[in-house]
């Protein structure tokens, strides 16, 4: 009989047919609202399953699972599953490091440049009909030569980060727990700090940690304030790492000069205040919505599901697990 392989919403048709051409394959919900209930009341029938990054696989849903053996995380981050349940359930969790790497470096990078110069405030000032003329204090942002940026986690997505911003002039700072060798160091141009001197001396800061309890509100009011009055915070990791009503007080008090967000600490909703301001640009966690990549993810979602059901080891288990291959 063929296994059957539960897919929570749809994902690029590339991760589908590849499942198709093994398991019996069912597409689940729609892309967006809560199925957790409806979930609960199938999984026990699935022998895999993909998950978004906006799916909870908790305890409920891994209990009723009980022929469930893989659950492969259409993502990198996979704060939505309860590793510790998976574990005492004996369920692999796969994810999709790498593919993603250079897509997130590269909304961040951009937000970045939003920000340091004006871009989307200038567009709806065209828009709007306000381009008059030429005008020589019109519309002035900052240079990014020449300016620190502070990196705050320093995994494949902060380095290619660190590589993009030194592509354009810029000094690096980084923090993270644990130091990168000093080879990687020196090749990236990028110094280890202690994070309060990172937030201290940097023009920009962003953030690319994943949310664990460790991360939680790591950017709150106290590190806001040691932040320079000039610098922009850049978040396109997970919504949880900052404190959305501190960092809302922040930029309204001029305590740092702008954001620019992808993710946010309540996803899919976005502290008001922040909806109005100028200095703050949003984005609808888009960081790894380019056509190649989100193939790739739903590339690599399916092939783990292949080999786990397959008889083999995934190819991605996540790093809490992968003592159990
Ligand atoms: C996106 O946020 C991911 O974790 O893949």
């Amino acid at each position: 009989m063929r296994h059957k392989v539960l897919v929570t919403r749809p994902i690029p048709d590339i991760g589908i047919q590849l499942l198709k051409s093994r398991f019996e394959v069912t597409v689940f919900g729609p892309p967006h609202g809560d199925i957790q209930d409806a979930l609960a009341a199938v999984i026990g029938e699935y022998d895999g399953m993909v998950a978004l990054l906006s799916d909870p696989v908790d305890e409920r849903l891994l209990s009723a699972g009980k022929k469930l053996r893989i659950v492969a995380n259409h993502a990198v981050g996979y704060d939505n599953v309860d590793v510790a349940a998976a574990r005492r359930h004996e369920v692999m969790v796969t994810h999709t490091p790498g593919v993603l790497t250079n897509a997130t470096a590269e909304i961040a990078f951009a937000l970045l440049i939003c920000l340091a110069r004006r871009i989307i405030e200038a567009d709806r000032f065209t828009r709007e009909g306000k381009f008059i003329g030429w005008d020589p204090l019109m519309l002035l942002g900052d240079e990014l030569a020449g300016k620190t940026m502070g990196i705050i986690g320093m995994g494949r997505i902060g380095r290619d980060m660190a590589a993009k911003c030194r592509a354009f002039g810029m000094e690096i700072l980084y923090h993270s727990r644990h130091r990168i060798d000093a080879d990687a160091e020196a090749s990236l141009g990028a110094a280890w700090c202690p994070l309060d001197d990172l937030l201290a001396r940097s023009h920009a800061v962003s953030l690319h940690t994943p949310a664990t309890p460790e991360t939680r509100h790591l950017i709150g009011r106290r590190e806001l304030a040691l932040m320079q009055r000039n610098a922009f915070l850049i978040n396109t990791s997970r919504g949880e790492v900052v404190d959305e009503a501190a960092l809302a007080a922040a930029l309204k008090n001029g305590g740092i000069k702008g954001a620019g967000l992808d993710v946010y600490e309540f996803e899919p909703r976005i502290f008001p205040a922040l909806m109005t301001m100028k200095n703050v640009v949003l984005l609808p966690h888009i960081g790894s919505a380019t056509v190649e990549t989100r193939s790739k993810m739903a590339e690599t979602a399916a092939r783990n599901v292949m080999a786990v059901l397959g008889g083999k080891a995934p190819l991605n288990p996540i790093p809490e697990l992968a003592d159990l291959v």
